[in-house]
């Protein structure tokens, strides 16, 4: 007889209609019912990893008379955070003080990654990270990876060990870096095709070609990551673009030839349909066409660029481009892993330009939206039955603040804003990756 484990999670459960698109959110007023499932009194159940059912309680306990029941009354049931830019290595180094990206890269960035060297040290780092990454209820990313082979292989063992999503792949760079964090644009190929072919598509783990940015990059480099994507073309590839004006001044200097920072990507093949690029601040027009035309992935990062100065991101205009707009931590220069606090940052970010992101919106550009983007809809980011149960408990009372608040709010609209506003990783009560509750892993 087959065994199976079916688990019933009962609470307010709420999710994104699953044929929607950023396209569906009005700029001028909140999400309409049509675009969203809130079931106050629901259940969620859970079989072998996957959504079995989703309903409300009353009607679907019936199907599922003998099966465990967990009961999160009063607490919101919903798909787990999806965050699209951040780096693995950087926990040693968030909350450094008073710099610019560049001085910020060689004074304390670089310093940090180079500990990676020592495999002892990579993996208390890593399962540092992915515990803080899993208690803030982000259950899916992409992160940029160690520059060596074996701290690399222990991020994927580690990855694997947890059964996430996630897609990630070793940081690539050969110029503009120091010595230790630096390698041969042959090596950093050769250890790149290594991960690939033991660890891309293993599970639920997918892989990234990640050249730092062209900036630390040689033509080589970027020449043999474009040959990585021709030889396997469903590798992802990440990269930060137009993020900081010196960046962009170098890339000019570095690169006479192009006509822009995307130019220079695209001349070796790495601005395509799964190509994530991380801030997206100073576009030119050709820019914002090149980002349409391509179809890439933009992660916006509101917390690193004001952390970092590096400015703000005009979500009105890149809207007129492209839909395919994700939201990232960028982890360590975003001193949070909190998609809640990223969503603020991004709603502030907009205010300061004049412009306001409703609470649905920003919601499902941190979570069904990401996956859509990232071509994952069809395993996370919903509670479709037949998807992978990857989900999070919110306690909207976790603090004396919190439940004074949100005991006076009117829907769910308001619910989710002071959510946002207010929250941090002390209201995810719980992380399920893949059915599996994460507490107490080690
Ligand atoms: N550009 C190149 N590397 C980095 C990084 O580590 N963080 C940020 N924010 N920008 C970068
Ligand atoms: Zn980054």
């Amino acid at each position: 007889m087959k065994t199976t484990d079916l688990k019933l999670y009962k609470g307010n459960i709420f999710y994104f209609n699953e044929n929607i698109t950023l396209k569906d959110f009005s700029p001028d007023k909140e999400a309409p019912g049509r675009l969203y499932h809130y079931i106050e009194n629901g259940l969620l159940a859970v079989e072998n990893g996957k959504i079995k059912a989703v309903g409300d309680y009353d009607t679907c306990i019936k199907d599922f008379q003998d099966a465990q029941i967990i009961d999160y009354s009063g607490k919101m049931i919903t798909p787990g955070f999806v965050d699209t830019h951040l780096h693995v290595t950087q926990s040693g180094i968030v909350a450094a003080y008073g710099e610019k990206l560049l001085e910020w890269l060689n004074n304390y960035v670089f310093p940090c990654e180079a500990a990676y060297h020592d495999d002892l040290a990579a993996r208390i780092d890593i399962n540092f990270f992915l515990k803080e990454l899993i208690k803030n209820g982000t259950t899916t990313a992409c992160g940029y990876g160690p520059l060596k082979y074996k701290a690399t292989d222990i991020l994927f063992e580690e990855l694997s060990r947890r059964n996430m999503r996630f897609i990630t792949g070793n940081t690539m760079q050969d110029r503009n870096s120091p010595k230790y964090l630096s390698l041969p644009a042959k090596e950093n190929y050769e250890i790149a095709r290594e991960i690939i072919l033991k660890w891309h598509n293993k599970g639920r783990l997918s892989y990234a070609i990640t050249p730092r940015f062209a900036f630390s990059s040689s033509e080589e480099l970027l020449g043999l990551a474009g040959a990585l994507k021709m030889e396997f073309p469903d590798l992802y590839i990440q990269s930060h673009i137009d993020e900081n004006f010196a960046e962009i001044e170098g890339i000019k200097k570095l690169f006479p030839w192009s006509k822009n920072y995307l130019d220079v990507y695209d001349r070796f093949g790495l601005a395509t349909d799964k190509t994530i690029f991380g801030h997206c601040l100073h576009l030119t027009e050709d820019e914002y066409e090149g980002m349409r035309d391509k179809k890439v992935i933009i992660s916006c990062c509101p917390i690193s660029n004001s952390f970092l100065g590096s400015g703000l991101f005009n979500f009105r205009k890149m809207m007129e481009f492209t839909d395919r707009i994700t939201l990232g931590s960028d982890w360590g220069a975003g001193n949070t892993l909190s998609m809640l606090a990223v969503l603020d940052e991004f709603y502030k970010i907009s205010m300061l330009q004049d412009f306001k992101v409703y609470s649905m919106t920003r919601w499902f550009l941190a979570t069904l939206g990401a996956a859509k983007s990232l071509g994952l809809s069809d395993f996370i980011g919903s509670f479709k039955p037949g998807k992978e149960a990857d989900f999070i408990i919110i306690d909207p009372k976790a603090t004396e603040l919190l439940s004074y608040r949100s005991a006076r709010v009117k829907n769910i609209y308001e619910l989710l804003f002071v959510l946002m506003t207010l929250g941090d990783s002390s209201l995810i009560e719980e992380t399920y990756i893949y059915g599996q509750s994460m507490k107490g892993f080690e």
